[in-house]
């Protein structure tokens, strides 16, 4: 597709932020639903300053770490399992962020960072693959000051279905869609360690149309249809969309 054809088409009024970014950029580094929306839904909840160090955690290719180093202003240590650091580091050069976005290998149980180190943690479309254990918060909330906001937006659910795989979505339903949880189960997740205190936990407006706009337009450049984009439409926003939750380390 031609690259104006698919900025028309990503263009999004929900996310004028976004907008100052490339189309192709977003859907070459893409890993999963547009990580840049959904940095610019957290941030509209969780106010930056610049100056403030910020862990992106599961970062992937780093495009929200890059995000909030330029919206904001903001240092970022993006952080990645998955993804090389030396080809984020390409990215970040690239962007012209050396010195401000930094590049970290590492694995979510055995992050290399000082206690406290942070004002604030974020993550985007990642904390579910490692974040779903009674005991993770409590670890990883120590990274932040304490006071220090800790937020999110996965991919979720509109409440907990009472059979898996839920009925409606039988015939296209990953497994790994078990780690989809709604804003009520996160925060009852979150809240029951003591170790946070809750402010928000919502599930993001538009965010199903979001999501199968992003799938069919990235369908339409790649050349051919996949699943993903049919159970979103089978679903019809009735359970798939985005869990947001934003906390405070006690
Ligand atoms: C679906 S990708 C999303 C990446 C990026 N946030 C985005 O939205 O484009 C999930 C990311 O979570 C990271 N991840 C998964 N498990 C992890 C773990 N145990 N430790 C650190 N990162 C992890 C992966 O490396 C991967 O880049």
């Amino acid at each position: 597709m031609e690259d104006d054809e698919l900025t028309r088409l990503l263009t999004n009024d929900r996310y004028p932020r976004s907008g100052r970014y490339s189309a192709r950029w977003m859907v070459d580094n893409a890993m999963g639903p547009n990580p840049v929306w959904l940095a610019e839904a957290l941030t509209e909840v969780m106010p930056l300053e610049p100056g403030m160090r910020v862990l992106d955690m599961g970062c992937g290719k780093a495009l929200t770490s890059i995000f909030l180093a330029r919206e904001f202003g903001v240092r970022v240590w993006a952080t990645d399992l998955w993804i090389d650091p030396t080809q984020n580091w390409s990215r970040i050069e690239e962007a012209d962020l050396r010195g401000q976005v930094h590049p970290v290998h590492a694995e979510a149980h055995a992050l290399p960072f000082e206690e406290g180190f942070f004002d604030v943690l974020v993550s985007i479309d990642a904390y579910h693959y490692f974040g779903t254990d009674d005991l993770y918060l409590g670890y990883y909330a120590r990274f932040v000051k304490p006071g220090g906001p800790i937020g999110m937006v996965v991919p979720g659910l509109a409440e907990e279905p009472p059979s898996y795989p839920p009925p409606h979505l039988a015939s296209y339903w990953p497994w790994e869609f078990c780690s989809f949880h709604s804003p009520d189960w996160w925060r009852r997740h979150w809240e029951k360690t003591g170790q946070v205190t809750v402010d928000l936990a919502d599930r993001l407006s538009g965010g199903w149309e979001d999501w199968l706009r992003w799938n069919d337009v990235c369908d339409r450049d790649f050349g051919e249809p996949r699943e993903e984009a049919e159970m979103l439409r089978a679903d019809a926003g009735q359970l798939l969309g985005f869990t947001r939750m934003v906390a405070r380390r006690s």
